[in-house]
Parts: C-alpha cells; sequence; structure tokens
C-alpha cells in the first residue's frame, strides 16, 4: 500500500524539531508538502526534510490534490482556522495542542466535526505515553474497581509568562503548559463538572508577569471520581508529567510519564500466590495495599510524538476514530477555560460547560 501523503502546515520549532523527524522514521507516513507564512524558513525547512512541494497559504496546499493527510502544528491560532478548512474538505489532520485558546472557537470546530464527520487527531502527546496507556488500560480493569479519584501533576521549569497574546502569565503558563496534565485528567477521569482552582508561592521574575508558582485545582465530577490537578513551574523540575489514579480495589501511578506503580489489595495476593509453600507467611509480612508490581517503561519524550503519528497513521489506514478527538481537544479547552475562571473568581467553585 502507498504510503499516506502528508502535507505540513507550519514548519516551526515543534514540527521542524521533533514532529518531522519522528513522521520520517513512520513507513506509512510520507513527507510531501510544507506550508508556512514564513517563506525562510519554509525554504530550509524543505530543503533539510527534502520536500519539493511548498505553499505559503494553506488553503492551496489542503486544495493541491498533492496530500492525503496534514499537520497543523503552530499557534492555536492556526490550529483553528486549518482546523476548520480541514474539517469542511474532510482532509485527516493531526494538530498540535491547545486547540483553541478559546470555548467558542473550540467548541466551533467540535460542532463543524459532528457536522461533517471528526477527522482530526488532537497532540496530547502524553496520552501516547506506553506508561500513561497501560495506566489507563489498568484502571479499565473490573479488578481495579471502579475509579474513584485521579491527580494529575504537571512539573515544569518553564516559568509562567505572557505568550500568545494573553497578558496573564498564570493563565497563558495554563494554556500553554498546563494544559498537559489538564487533557491527562480527562484521559484518566472523564468529564468534571465543577472546578475550583488557586495559585500559591508566586515568584516575580524580572520582566513584568514572569513568575514561577503553583496551581492547584479541584476536580468534581457528577458520578465519577474527584480528583486535583496541580501544575507548577519552578527551577527544581523538567517537564514531569505524573499521574495518581485511584479505584476502588487498586491503585495506578505513573511518574514522569515513565515509571508505573500499581498497587493491589491483599485478595489479588492470595490468588495469585496459590497453593505457594510460603503463601501465609508472604500475605502475614505483606501489608495490605504494599506495592506489588512496578517498572520503568522507558521511552524518551520524544517517542511520544512518534507514537501519537503512529497512532494517526494507524487508526487512519483502519478507517477508526481519531483519540484525542476534536470533541476531547474542545473540552479540554473548556476545562481549562473553567480554571482560569475559578483563578479570577478568587477560588470560587466553577461549572464546566461542555
Ligand atoms: N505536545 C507538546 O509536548 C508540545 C511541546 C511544545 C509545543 N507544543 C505546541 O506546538 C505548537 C507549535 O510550537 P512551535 O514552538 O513550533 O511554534 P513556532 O512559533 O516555532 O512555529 C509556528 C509556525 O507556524 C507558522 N504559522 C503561523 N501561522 C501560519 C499560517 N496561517 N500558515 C502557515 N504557517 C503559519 C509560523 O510562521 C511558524 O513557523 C504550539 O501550539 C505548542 O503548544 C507542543
Amino acid at each position: 500500500m502507498p504510503p499516506i501523503r502528508l502535507g505540513g502546515i507550519g514548519c516551526g520549532g515543534m514540527a521542524a524539531g521533533v514532529h518531522f523527524p519522528a513522521i520520517q522514521r513512520i513507513p506509512e507516513l510520507q513527507l510531501v508538502a510544507l506550508c508556512d507564512l514564513d517563506e525562510a524558513r519554509l525554504a530550509e525547512t524543505a530543503d533539510r526534510f527534502r520536500v519539493s512541494h511548498t505553499f505559503v497559504r494553506f488553503e492551496e496546499m489542503l486544495d493541491s490534490g498533492l496530500i492525503d493527510a496534514v499537520s497543523i502544528i503552530g499557534p492555536p491560532s492556526l490550529h483553528v482556522i486549518a482546523g476548520r478548512a480541514c474539517l469542511l474538505r474532510q482532509i485527516p489532520f493531526m494538530t498540535e495542542k491547545p486547540l483553541a485558546l478559546t470555548v467558542a472557537e473550540a467548541t466551533s470546530l467540535a460542532d463543524l466535526a459532528d457536522q461533517h464527520g471528526d477527522c482530526g487527531q488532537v497532540g496530547f502527546t502524553n496520552r501516547f505515553a506506553p506508561a500513561q496507556r497501560l495506566a489507563w488500560r489498568i484502571s479499565r480493569l473490573p479488578e481495579f474497581g471502579p475509579l474513584c479519584f485521579v491527580a494529575t501533576t504537571h512539573l515544569t521549569h518553564c516559568r509562567m509568562s505572557p505568550f500568545w497574546d494573553i497578558e496573564n502569565g498564570v493563565e497563558a503558563f495554563i494554556h500553554l503548559h498546563g494544559v498537559h496534565a489538564i487533557d491527562l485528567w480527562r484521559f484518566f477521569g472523564g468529564d468534571p463538572v465543577e472546578v475550583s482552582a488557586s495559585v500559591a508561592g508566586l515568584r516575580p521574575l524580572g520582566p513584568p508577569h514572569h513568575a514561577y508558582g503553583s496551581i492547584l485545582v479541584s476536580v468534581r465530577t457528577s458520578d465519577g471520581p474527584h480528583g486535583t490537578i496541580q501544575m507548577k513551574a519552578s527551577a527544581s523540575h523538567n517537564g514531569d508529567i505524573n499521574a495518581d489514579v485511584m479505584g476502588e480495589r487498586g491503585r495506578v501511578r505513573v511518574e514522569n510519564d515513565q515509571c508505573l506503580t500499581y498497587e493491589r489489595g491483599l485478595e489479588w495476593v492470595r490468588q495469585v500466590m496459590g497453593d505457594d509453600v510460603l503463601a501465609d507467611t508472604f500475605l502475614t509480612d505483606q501489608p495490605a495495599g504494599q506495592f506489588l508490581g512496578t517498572g520503568n517503561i522507558m521511552h524518551s519524550y520524544w517517542d511520544f510524538f512518534r507514537y501519537e503519528w503512529m497512532a494517526f497513521a494507524r487508526t487512519l489506514l483502519a478507517g477508526a476514530s481519531f483519540s484525542p478527538s476534536i470533541r476531547d481537544g474542545a473540552k479540554t479547552v473548556c476545562l481549562t477555560d473553567a480554571i482560569c475562571a475559578s483563578l479570577r473568581a478568587g477560588g470560587a467553585p466553577t461549572p464546566v460547560s461542555f
């Protein structure tokens, strides 16, 4: 089968530094065209990745007949306009996060996807970390019991600072970085109905609106788990994304997207130990809830981008639905918006409407 012909919209740092090299390692995908408003960057990227077709206007690339699918890797404003163009033309696409910066833009894309068909995947990279995916599977096992608590954290050295025309450094940080932990919460816990958020330890860093600090969000669903989302900017971390998921009979944790720990109760130990000659000793020595399985699933962060493109290619070839979908991306924007609204309201409980 010939590879999927891919066009790249946006040739900036993430596209040229991370996504295109990942795409080149996937036999099912072939980068055949590129588009960027910055012509010098476009020419340089086309040269580096040996791509012969270049466009300044993405609509021309979409209508060229040269491509089967596209990447959209730019500012959120680009994700919105190019995403809309792809949905209208039903051209499959993978867009970086966040899908949009406002609820209105995000829901209008999701509504368009409902009308025409959802042909987009949103690049929430952490959902493609094998340890997070295994933790998700574990959390859905009958032995895990109903979910009751989910905590996600994003701890990063990236400072809180204005970005994408968002002057409030805390809110810009949430949209740009914190959104990983916000989306991961939805991945495990479902759709919250209410959030309450506070910020602490804000330490200004020179330029206006630049700071280190910690944001804590309390999350509630209607009849599922509750939990927390923490987003922290400080000098001591380097992009850790963690999840702690608890069910009635189990607990699974992922540290730094890689180290997975699964705790189970004594009933499970009893079953597994069976008639082992030392079973009784083991059981009496083993406190309930003790860790029973752990493992490092060592992949580099950069591999997760390759996995998200593998997922994109395989989903497309199978004719299946992308995940996370455009509707998912829109729901994460709604949750992000509610968190910012709660912060502005001094931590007041704020409804999340999807
Ligand atoms: N998944 C992750 O872990 C992760 C990590 C970092 C960044 N990101 C996301 O990656 C995205 C891109 O970040 P970046 O650092 O590469 O940005 P960048 O500013 O380096 O690149 C954006 C590119 O888009 C181009 N562009 C803008 N509007 C355009 C248009 N209308 N048509 C064609 N090209 C257009 C710009 O000219 C620029 O080259 C951001 O949305 C960011 O949130 C994701």
